[in-house]
């Protein structure tokens, strides 16, 4: 039984405590994050570019995602366990409640994560009366990059921000219990932030969301190529990798991160 649960999450929300979040595809950096204090843990499909080696999110698969899932539940403790659906993995409300069913049963993850808005209402409806928690995700999406065209800051103009502040509301009303925003304005972060009662977890969206995510490779300064504004390496003051995961989880906790450097106006 997980001792971290969506209601405490909900609890240090409407306490004003941030909650801290990292990914992670094993049980060793898991124990790690345990021990520093993680609330929540990611298993993202991030695993595909950091662990895999591939050029986007796109090519991971649902067997990758269970294997990775069932590998962190192993080191975990008593964070909460959270599993991205893979590109393609969630196409109809069918295949999301099958492929979702495969990360619960088999990979032991408390909650899935799915990219999308308006067009997830009725998966994120489905898996939801199903017993299965969902977290949306909004923002920059990195499973669209295509379409995107890019790894680009979303909600910079006003008929952007409003259509990710109304996905936003229209996913809580489905029944998604937490949000994670990707690479989004600072104010446009706070303003979902203060809206939403479920909790909003930043990525690139500035200090005022109800907690912080980030990709635990790149804070630790050992993902290769350009190293996004929204990432802050923690090792070089740390010196040690759990020294720099608890520097990460105080720095979340006391708002020194992320700091203006990091965010997008
Ligand atoms: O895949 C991932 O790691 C993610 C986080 C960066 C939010 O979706």
């Amino acid at each position: 039984m997980s001792h971290t649960t969506i209601a405490t999450l909900m609890q240090m929300k409407s306490d004003g405590e941030k909650i801290t979040m990292l990914t992670s595809y094993d049980a060793s950096f898991t124990r790690v994050l345990e021990e520093a204090g993680v609330d929540s843990i990611l298993v993202g499909d991030s695993l595909g570019m950091v662990i895999q080696g591939q050029e986007s999110t796109l090519p991971v698969s649902v067997d990758e995602m269970v294997y990775h899932t069932r590998c962190v539940a192993r080191g975990r403790r008593d964070a909460l366990l959270i599993a991205d659906m893979p590109f393609m993995s969630y196409s109809s409300a069918d295949q999301a409640l099958s492929n979702a069913g495969r990360l619960m049963k088999d990979g032991g993850a408390h909650m899935v994560k799915l990219e999308g808005g308006a067009s997830q209402l009725e998966t994120v409806r489905q898996l939801t009366l199903n017993g299965i928690p969902v977290c949306a995700h909004l923002g920059l999406q990195p499973q669209s990059v295509h379409k995107l065209g890019g790894y680009r800051v979303q909600g910079r103009d006003d008929e952007s921000a409003r259509e990710i502040k109304e996905d936003a509301m229209a996913l809580e009303a489905a029944g998604a219990q937490m949000l994670v925003l990707e690479c989004v304005p600072k104010g446009l972060a706070a303003e979902i932030s203060r809206i939403l009662a479920i909790p909003v977890i930043g990525i690139g969206a500035g200090v005022d969301c109800d907690g912080q995510v980030l990709v635990v490779y790149d804070m630790l300064g050992i993902t290769s190529g350009r190293r996004p504004r929204f990432v802050k390496n923690f090792m070089p003051e740390a010196g040690s990798v759990p020294a720099a995961v608890s520097a990460y989880v105080q720095a979340v906790k006391t708002k020194s991160f992320p700091a203006e450097e990091h965010s997008f106006q």
